[in-house]
């Protein structure tokens, strides 16, 4: 399909046009200027401002076959519906796709256990007060021949970008993580990539009328996302809850009280009726050891490749953490490899052979955690071939509710990864001490 995208240049739109365009779509980007973007899987580029829909006449030609909306709204209900009128006018009677962005923000403090889906009444917060009436407006196209679609985007993250990024702002800027309201806060959230793969889905054959919840998680504890958030800005302590008030006086009242948001969304309409799968990380996940924190790669080519490699060898650092800090034995040896794997502690003593390793563990990992455990950050990768990865570990020793311990001296390890099958595991590793 040749599709018009608003906000291709965007945080989702430049997801989203890299989802269509490996969809086998033509994507025609709408653009406020002229000045060509290169290395934008464009088609083509249409200059338009959506605070001026008379800009816009003359965007959705003949042969666009479909419309996604991504621009954000103006915020003035004439000018934004008159923009729908603009995009979606040259659609009617054509059964073509006009898929318009809301959020979730829409349907308010959704309280309780329940995760509210797309038949919830709207409550939006003051923020989003004017899009239930776009939305309506939108939807109102189904009885012109409009495929008439709207999504509602969870708080999107991922790539480094989206709101999770301002929490690690705050987190190195303050010296320690924020979450903002209450302390049980929670907010849905969906990776920028799979909700790209959402739009893609919608665009291509949501019906017409319909609504749908980008929704990867339903409901993530704030106060976790804010201690991730403080991992990937490289400040262990606990979360620190942010009065209301306080944060207004940062952000604006608005947006103070959309931080601020309790809610519990689901996306499970969109996986079952659309065949949506989300697939990225967590939102922790991706805060704790992903695109938040980039990691110094050496002997790789940059790219797409590159980066899913990493990303497995962080996966795999994150299960020894995972396995250290909860005693796992049969996971902490599951990262080893099984041929003549050698190991050498922080204290010197080397273990070679899994047989040695697996005694070894088995004897000291059981309460080796009463009242202090350690955190593991990915700082460097060597690529010594493609299957074989040289990596640079920062091990920092943390209380019980995640705060650093001072009086602990921190470890360097360094693991020699060896990727069999298709499956990274350590072949050598050594840890030494920080001394001084
Ligand atoms: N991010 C989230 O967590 C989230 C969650 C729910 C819903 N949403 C909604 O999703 C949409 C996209 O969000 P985003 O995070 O991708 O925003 P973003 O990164 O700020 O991108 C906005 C895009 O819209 C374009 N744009 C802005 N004003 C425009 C105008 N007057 N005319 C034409 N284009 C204009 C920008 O183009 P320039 O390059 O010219 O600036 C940019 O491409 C918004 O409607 C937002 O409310 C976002």
């Amino acid at each position: 399909m040749k599709i018009l995208l608003t906000g291709a240049t965007g945080y989702i739109g430049s997801a989203v046009t890299e989802h269509l365009a490996a969809a086998g779509h033509q994507v025609v980007a709408l653009t406020r200027g002229a000045e060509p973007r290169p290395g934008r899987a464009w088609h083509a580029q249409v200059v338009g401002d959506t605070t001026d829909p008379a800009s816009l006449a003359g965007a959705v030609g003949p042969d666009i076959e479909g419309v996604i909306h991504l621009a954000p709204p103006s915020g003035d209900a004439d000018v934004d519906t008159a923009v729908v009128e603009a995009l979606a006018a040259p659609l009617r009677g054509t059964g073509r796709p006009f898929v318009y962005t809301s959020g979730v923000w829409v349907l308010g403090a959704t309280g309780g256990a329940r995760e509210v889906g797309e038949d919830a009444p709207t409550d939006p917060i003051g923020i989003v007060g004017y899009r239930p009436l776009i939305e309506r407006r939108v939807l109102a196209e189904a009885a012109e021949g409009v495929r008439a679609v709207v999504v509602r985007p969870a708080v999107v993250y991922g790539r480094g970008g989206g709101i999770p990024a301002i929490l690690v702002d705050r987190a190195r800027g303050q010296g320690v993580p924020e979450y903002y309201g209450e302390e049980g806060v929670r907010w849905p959230t969906v990776h920028v990539d799979d909700l790209a793969g959402l739009f893609v889905a919608a665009v291509e054959r949501a019906g017409a009328g319909t609504v749908w919840h980008g929704v990867g998680e339903p409901a993530v504890p704030v106060r976790e996302l804010a201690r991730a958030a403080g991992r990937a800005a490289g400040v262990l302590a606990a979360p620190h809850a942010v009065p209301v008030e306080q944060a207004a006086e940062v952000f604006g009242p608005l947006f103070a009280e959309a931080l601020a948001l309790d809610q519990s969304v689901s996306g499970a309409a969109a996986r079952t009726v659309l065949g949506w799968q989300p697939e990225r990380p967590g939102a922790v996940a991706e805060l704790t050891a992903g695109s938040y924190r980039p990691v110094e790669v050496f002997g790789a080519p940059e790219g797409a490749g590159t980066d899913a490699e990493v990303a497995a060898i962080r996966r795999l650092v994150a299960e020894v953490e995972h396995a250290q800090q909860n005693e796992l034995v049969d996971g902490f040896l599951a990262v080893f490899r099984r041929e003549d794997p050698v190991w050498t502690t922080g204290h010197g003593k080397r273990l070679s052979g899994f047989e040695e390793i697996a005694a070894f563990t088995r004897k000291v990992l059981p309460g080796a955690t009463a009242g202090s455990t350690a955190v593991y950050d990915v700082e460097r990768v060597l690529f010594l071939r493609p299957d074989v990865a040289a990596v640079n570990v920062r091990q920092q020793p943390v209380g019980p509710d995640g705060g650093r311990l001072a009086d602990r001296p921190e470890g360097r390890p360094f693991y020699v990864l060896v990727k069999e099958d298709g499956v990274w595991r350590v072949g050598a590793a050594q840890n030494t001490v920080v001394v001084g």
